[in-house]
């Protein structure tokens, strides 16, 4: 970080704090309130961080009121539509777009590395059926300690690295065991001579009894997804992932408690909820009902695939995304699937009312992807596993800069007390 002059004053009880201002390459200023408490012996509050900034980083940046997202300064429409998704991890990783020959050897180093090790078949079938394919993943994935221990050892960059090729590499393959294993289908293994969409495709969906032919729009839809996917700044399950990483954690248990975080339905699981929630209204006529439930503030409902911490604009990449869903439903002959139908029609009538204008409540990147994820004929329990295995190298590359950054030091925020004061312990009897 570079040196300032320029400071906030902070004047607290008539006593005046210098705090000083750091100015990123673009975006906000941030004020460095780290010597605030020994200086005043006051903490700041923040529930939520929605104006903390928690690390130095340049990896992804993000402005919420223009629509913009770039990854080490390319814009993600320009990604999406020149690259694909192990170009974007190698970028993310390095910070530099590869030469070919970069790339080629990157790229092989991930598909050598797409098996797991034959024992961790065993941990799937600890698993019932019907076991959410995300808890699957939370419990393999955190076993890769156990299993890859050449690569645990966080101070060691060459064991960072490979950690870092392993789990970009092997979190397809996890992720399509565990739906093979929720369907009762025997897993199908990795090969070589596939792009890594293709690769997930066809362990997803190939069986023994007949080859899987892979539709080449399908796949180009599968690499786009994952590459909107694949980084988004200090967005929950990241944050979670440098605060499990500040302890000295192995990367496998760090990605494990990310995919943990990215479950919930406020985040990584909103493609799932926002299914869901087109299934359950059904028909274009009963979509006023649910808006006027997400409007209630006595209604805990809110839209699923609606509404973003930062962006208060259209997120960049829903609008990507709502282009490959017209291109997957036109060639699978679905375009006028009643779900697609629901979506647009609520998409319309909400960008129209004026309280999710006001309140700058857009579609996201989550409102168009379960639609093509569906098409595709995923069950929506694969959806989030699938942000999971995309988001993998976002987690691993914001990782690896902060186990790289001198000032990194253990996470470990104060609170705002509204407890009890001391008092002495009250004897039962005397209750
Ligand atoms: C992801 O952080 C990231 O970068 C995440 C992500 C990534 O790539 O990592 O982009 C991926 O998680 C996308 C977001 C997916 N989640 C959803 O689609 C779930 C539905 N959205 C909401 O839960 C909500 O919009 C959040 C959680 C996404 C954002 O919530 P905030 O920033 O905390 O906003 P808020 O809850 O304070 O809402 C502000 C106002 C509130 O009304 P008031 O209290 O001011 O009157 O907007 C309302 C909210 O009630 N509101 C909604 C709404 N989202 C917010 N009302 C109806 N429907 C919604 N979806």
């Amino acid at each position: 970080m570079a040196e300032t002059t320029r400071t906030a004053t902070l004047t607290i009880d008539g006593q005046s704090f210098d705090l000083p201002i750091h100015s990123p390459s673009v975006g906000p200023d941030v004020i460095d309130i780290t010597k605030l408490y020994g200086q005043a012996g006051v903490f700041t509050h923040d529930p939520g961080f929605t104006s903390t900034s928690a690390c130095e980083s340049s990896i992804t940046y993000i402005d919420g009121i223009k629509g913009e997202l770039l990854h080490r300064g390319y814009p993600i429409d320009q990604l999406a539509e020149k690259s694909h998704y192990l170009e974007v991890c190698y970028l993310l990783l390095y910070g530099e777009l590869p030469s070919a020959a970069e790339l080629e050897i990157f790229e092989s180093t991930i598909t050598r590395h797409t098996m797991i090790h034959e024992q961790m078949h065993n941990f799937f079938r600890g698993f019932r059926r019907d076991a959410h394919p995300m808890a699957t993943m939370v419990g393999v994935v955190g076993a890769m300690s156990a299993f890859y221990h050449d690569s645990t050892d966080i101070n060691d960059p060459r064991q960072r690295e490979i950690a870092s090729h392993r789990l970009i590499a092997k979190m397809p393959t996890i992720a399509a065991m565990a739906y093979k294993y929720s369907i009762g289908q025997p897993f199908v293994y990795p090969r070589n001579d596939l792009s890594y969409a293709a690769n997930f495709l066809r362990m997803c969906f190939a069986v023994p009894a007949e080859e899987y032919v892979i539709d080449p729009v399908l796949e180009r839809a599968m690499d786009r997804i994952f590459t909107l996917h694949a980084d988004h700044e200090q967005n929950a399950s990241t944050s979670t992932v440098r605060l499990a990483s500040s302890s000295g954690a192995n990367p496998f248990a760090c990605i494990a408690a990310g995919i943990a975080c990215l479950w919930g339905p406020a985040h990584g699981g909103a493609n799932q909820a926002c299914l869901e929630m087109l299934k359950e209204i059904g028909t274009v006529d009963r979509i006023p009902e649910y808006i006027a439930r997400a409007k209630d503030k006595e209604d805990p409902f809110r839209l699923m695939g609606f509404g973003h911490r930062v962006y208060k604009n259209f997120d960049p990449r829903a609008k990507v995304m709502k282009q490959s869903a017209d291109e997957v439903l036109d060639l699978l002959g679905v375009e006028d699937n009643p779900l697609l139908q629901v979506a647009k029609e609520l998409e319309r009538i909400a960008l129209e009312d004026s309280y999710f204008a006001d309140k700058k409540l857009f579609p996201n990147v989550d409102f168009y992807s379960g639609i093509i994820l569906e098409a595709m004929g995923f069950p929506t329990s694969m959806f989030t596993p699938i942000f999971a295995v995309s988001r993998t190298v976002g987690w691993i590359s914001q990782w690896k800069e902060q186990l790289a950054d001198p000032a990194m030091k253990i996470g470990r925020p104060r609170q705002l007390y509204m407890g009890e004061t001391l008092r002495d312990y009250v004897e039962i009897e005397d209750r």
